[in-house]
This record gives structure tokens, C-alpha cells and sequence, in this order.
């Protein structure tokens, strides 16, 4: 069986049970917020998330305390705090989890960090399709307001906050901060331009920080326990926090795990993950979500933390773990993965717009044995021209894209000389 490990966002996790506000408190719920109003300025909490190392759990790892550095604390209200749960990314399922599971934790989460920027406003925006959450969030809410975590004077302080849920439309590019905002303003979610950025004109023309649900749930345990404690959970000494690894594809075992940051790829695929399924062996895995380059099996030593992960060529993103084993055609893979990009490009701006449904069919005639090498040397170019594209999205696309050249070129090429194949799919 799998070691101990600590479980901090997962501590009242059980079974198809969603935690009530009770069980929450008894975990020490709330402990974070209560020390917040009670004993520390905003900026002490700032400073506290700052030194505990915490990075953006949305994707793109971004520093949280250089983050809140940028946000303008005193500017006059209204100032938004926006959890980001659109999470349409493939592979990527771990924020539904977590609210599902322990709702309140985002709720204590939202609290504190608008507590320690300033905002009075702030807003769950969710993905269509995770109404359950949604609903277990509103009830959490609820019994937020009637304990008086949340609503005017907070615990009897001077700070007061709203918080609303806001079902997305349904689409992968919400999840792309600006078009978020854009989104919620009821516009057509194209990304924005930036400068300025939200800290500085978000929602409304208002500053607002946009945070990934997750990262939001660590603020909390932070102020309770300390950064000092935060850091010494990971694994590795670069590495802060636990994380949530949602596992997926060919693995006997493909759930959601609290880990430490820097356990290494190959305990989860064999512990956690129960292994490859069916005895096969280990080919490949998108190790954060679907926007992040493939490894293959020479990374299975790999900590799994930001810097590390970043040195093998792939990034942590998500840590939504996909696995593929022995039998997958790469490029069968990839020309999913950027179909499913190609539907969800937003259409704002041309190297996503057009590059992406061109790549897709030139992966299709090469998948189905009647690509040319030109096509290949075509594909090459692509990857730098889109990633010149206006948001990250096309850019995440060529992860899995550039990886597949990079590692898989041979597989490639075998579809080309034999006319088929090599794997027997297609
Ligand atoms: C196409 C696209 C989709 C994204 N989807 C999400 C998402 O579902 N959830 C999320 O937290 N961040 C997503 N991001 C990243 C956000 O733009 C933003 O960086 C993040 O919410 C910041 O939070 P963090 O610093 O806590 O990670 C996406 C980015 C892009 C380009």
C-alpha cells in the first residue's frame, strides 16, 4: 500500500461526502481566518503567503505572494477577488474535487485572501457542468453567512466581503484569466490586452485578482500553521505545499491524491496510480494537463515539482497526470489533444484560429499513413509561428505538439514510410 502522507486539502475528504460546516470547524476550520481578523494586518497575511513559497496551482505557477505584491491593497473599493474553477482543461479535475469534498475550504480561502487584498467583492466562477459543486458551495456559503465568517464584520472586524457563485457558459478559454473577466462583465470571452493588467483594471474597470481555487485553499492553512511548516510538506527543497495529481488514462487507479509537491513521477504512477493497467508498460505522460509537453519514460525519477519538471522540458501546469501506455499511437494523442484545442481557440487571434485546425489536419493525414516528410518539416514550423499567437492557450497546444516531435519524431515518421500505423490504430 501507498506510504503517509500529509493530507492538509484533503484532511476531511471521504467517499461521495461532501463535508458540512461542522466537520470543517472540528479539522480546525476556520483557525486561519479566525487568526487573520484577530491578530494580523492584511499586509502580515501577504507576508506570510509570500514566505511560505505558495505558486499558482492554476497552470502557470506563478509566485502568489509576488502576485498580491502588484495589487493596489488601499485604492478605494470595489476591488474583486475571482476563484478560478472553469478548469475545462483534459486530464485536469482536481478543483471539482476539492469544493466537492470540502467546500468551505474555498470559502475560508476566498475570505482570507480578500481579506488580505483589500476586496470587498468576490466571485466562484465555475465550470458548467460541476453543478454539484456549485450547489455544495452555495450551501457552504450559506452556513458561512449564519456563522459569521462571511457577510458584514466578519468575526466582529472592520472587514466585510460578498462572495457569488457564477456558472461559466461552457468553454476552455474562460479558464484564460482576461477572457474570464470578460466573461463575468457578459461579454465575448476573448483574452485582453495587457497592460493593464487586472490588479490594475479587471472586472469593471475595477482592480481584481484572479487565483485558481486551489491556491486559494492553501492561503488559510498557511496563516494557521505557518510558511515556515507550508514549505517543509514538499518533497523537495525548491518545492512548498502539498498538491492535488489528478490521475487519468492507463493507469489501474485514476483518482484525484493530496501529495507533497516533489514526489516523484514514477511513486505515483506505480503507487498511487496502482501502475499502468492491463501489465503494460509505461510509454508516456502529460504530466500537468493537457497544455503541457509529453515525458516519456526517462522521466519517471522526475520530482514533481515546478523547477524540476521544468528542467525535464514539461511544466507542472495542473498536475492533472495522464499516462499512456505502450500501445498509444503519440500521434493519434496528440491530433486529439489539438482537436480539442482547435474547437475551444476563441477565434480572436490568427495563429490560434487558423494554425490550430491546420495542424489538425495535417496530424489527421498523417495519422491516417497519407502524411508526406513534408509535412512533417511542416509541423515544425508551426510550433514557433503559433506560439506567437495572443493568449496562452494556442501556446499550451504546442506543448503537447513540440513533444511530440521532440520524443515520438520516430513514431512520426514510421506512419510516413509505412503508410500506416505502426501501432495498428488509425
Ligand atoms: C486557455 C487557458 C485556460 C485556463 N484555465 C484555467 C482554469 O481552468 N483554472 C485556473 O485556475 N487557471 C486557468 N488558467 C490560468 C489563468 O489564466 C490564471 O493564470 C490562473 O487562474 C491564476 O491563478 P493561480 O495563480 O492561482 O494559478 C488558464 C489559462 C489559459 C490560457
Amino acid at each position: 500500500m501507498s506510504r503517509e502522507v500529509p493530507r492538509v486539502l484533503f484532511a476531511n475528504r471521504r467517499p461521495g461526502l461532501t463535508a458540512s460546516l461542522a466537520e470543517f470547524e472540528r479539522g480546525g476550520g476556520y483557525r486561519g481566518l479566525r487568526r487573520a481578523v484577530a491578530e494580523l494586518s492584511p499586509a502580515e497575511v501577504r507576508r506570510l503567503v509570500a514566505d511560505s513559497g505558495l505558486r499558482g496551482r492554476g497552470g502557470a505557477g506563478f509566485p502568489t505572494g509576488v502576485k498580491w505584491s502588484f495589487f493596489p491593497h488601499d485604492a478605494p473599493p470595489d476591488k474583486y477577488l475571482v476563484a478560478n474553477c472553469d478548469e475545462m482543461e483534459p486530464g485536469t479535475y482536481k478543483d471539482g474535487e476539492l469544493i466537492l469534498a470540502d467546500p468551505h475550504q474555498l470559502v475560508e480561502g476566498l475570505i482570507v485572501s480578500a481579506y488580505a487584498l483589500g476586496a470587498n467583492r468576490a466571485t466562484v466562477f465555475i465550470r458548467y457542468d460541476y453543478e454539484r459543486a456549485a450547489c455544495a458551495l452555495e450551501r457552504a456559503l450559506a452556513e458561512a453567512r449564519e456563522a459569521g465568517y462571511l457577510g458584514e464584520h466578519i468575526l466582529g472586524s472592520d472587514f466585510s466581503l460578498e462572495i457569488h457563485v457564477h456558472r461559466s457558459a461552457g468553454r476552455y478559454i474562460l479558464g484564460e484569466e482576461t477572457a474570464l473577466l470578460n466573461g463575468l462583465e457578459g461579454r465575448r470571452p476573448n483574452p485582453r490586452l495587457r497592460p493593464p493588467f487586472p490588479a490594475q483594471k479587471g472586472l469593471f474597470g475595477r482592480p481584481t485578482n484572479v487565483q485558481n481555487v486551489e491556491t486559494l485553499a492553501c492561503v488559510p492553512h498557511i496563516v494557521a500553521h505557518g510558511p515556515q511548516w507550508f514549505r517543509g510538506l514538499a518533497r523537495t527543497p525548491e518545492g512548498a505545499g502539498t498538491k492535488l495529481f489528478g490521475l487519468s488514462g492507463h493507469l489501474e487507479r485514476t483518482e484525484c491524491f493530496e501529495l507533497p509537491i516533489g514526489t516523484p513521477l514514477r511513486e505515483i504512477v506505480e503507487e498511487w496510480g496502482g501502475g499502468v493497467w492491463r501489465g503494460r508498460r509505461f510509454k508516456a505522460c502529460l504530466p500537468g494537463g493537457a497544455s503541457t509537453p509529453f515525458l516519456d519514460a526517462r522521466a519517471l525519477d522526475v520530482p514533481m515539482d515546478f523547477t524540476a519538471l521544468e528542467k525535464a522540458g514539461s511544466r507542472l501546469g495542473t498536475a492533472g497526470v495522464t499516462v499512456f501506455d505502450d500501445r498509444t499511437c503519440m500521434l493519434r494523442v496528440t491530433h486529439n489533444l489539438i482537436s480539442f484545442f482547435a474547437r475551444e481557440s476563441c477565434g480572436f487571434c490568427t495563429p490560434c484560429r487558423e494554425g490550430l485546425p491546420m495542424v489538425r489536419e495535417c496530424l489527421a493525414r498523417l495519422e491516417a499513413g497519407r502524411g508526406t516528410l513534408d509535412d512533417v518539416d511542416w509541423l515544425k514550423e508551426q510550433v514557433p509561428r503559433i506560439n506567437l499567437s495572443f493568449c496562452a492557450l494556442a501556446q499550451g497546444a504546442m506543448g503537447p505538439l513540440s513533444s511530440l516531435l521532440a520524443l515520438f519524431g520516430d513514431e512520426v515518421l514510421d506512419h510516413v514510410g509505412r503508410g500506416r500505423c505502426p501501432l495498428g490504430e488509425g
